[in-house]
């Protein structure tokens, strides 16, 4: 069974609780990933964790290289994927605080290296990506939050903006016309990749602010208070859906 991975994001560049067994820096044909693998152990599963701002949270959106991170997990054998994502709540069951598992999404962002299959390395390749999210690992996900006790969004989908700036409202309006209920500047192209590598990949999402033009108050101080709470969501959920995960689950619509 291939090990289980998880992707950090802005919040969670490192993992309390996790217990670290080591630390590996990779290479990759498509250069060095955000930060070296942490292998480490958590609620009795083996699991790889990556920051996906690098150490320090100093690489921005565009500038990750998603491709290098997700060879480096696909070489360490992983086989499932978490990617935690600080969101923008667009959808009213997204409020600051409030978490998500999103079953699809829009890509708006541009100028990425989103793709292996680039003709040289890689022959073209249309990966299918009408279910953009594993609905195994998404199962898995939903059913530790049911045991943590959190409340979350079972559906959703997320709008990829480029960043590293926030949204104007016109834009907010916009990815609610096209039905987007969160949004966030990290979630492509690591979903596509990871479906290029046959990486089980899904998205457990914490709306850390009203996007733009929805709320009352200033962004980044409810960035701030709210981005704390989730994470502590998020860590309580991992726990619980890790075994989910290790034990293997049902598929389930
Ligand atoms: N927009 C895009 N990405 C984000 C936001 C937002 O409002 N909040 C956290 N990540």
């Amino acid at each position: 069974m291939g090990a289980i991975a998880v992707i950090g994001g802005t919040g969670m560049q490192d993992w309390p609780g996790l217990e670290v067994k080591r630390r590996k820096k990779i290479r990759t044909p498509y250069g060095e990933p955000s930060a070296p693998l942490v292998h480490g152990r958590v609620s009795g599963a083996d699991v790889i964790f990556l920051a996906r701002h690098g150490i320090g949270h100093t690489i921005p959106p565009h500038r990750i290289n998603y491709r290098a991170n997700l060879w480096a997990l696909k070489r360490a054998g992983v086989r499932d994927v978490i990617a935690i994502a600080a969101v923008g709540g667009i959808a009213r069951n997204m409020p600051p605080t409030g978490v998500g598992i999103p079953e699809d999404l829009i890509d708006y962002t541009w100028g990425r290296e989103h793709s292996y299959a680039d003709g040289v390395r890689r022959p073209l390749q249309h990966v299918d990506f009408s279910a953009p999210y594993s609905e195994r690992v998404r199962n898995a996900l939903l059913q530790g939050a049911r045991r943590a006790g959190v409340r979350v969004a079972a559906r959703g989908v997320m709008g990829v903006t480029q960043g590293p700036r926030l949204e104007s409202p016109a834009e907010i309006r916009r990815l609610q016309r096209d039905g987007c209920t969160m949004v966030s500047m990290t979630g492509m192209p690591e979903a596509g990749l990871a479906r290029e590598l046959g990486l089980e990949y899904a998205a457990l999402a914490v709306s850390v602010n009203w996007a733009a033009g929805l709320g009352t108050g200033d962004i980044h101080a409810e960035i701030e208070t709210c981005v704390v709470r989730g994470m502590e969501k998020v860590r309580v959920i991992l726990d619980m859906a890790l075994p989910f995960l290790t034990a293997g689950v049902q598929h389930r619509r």
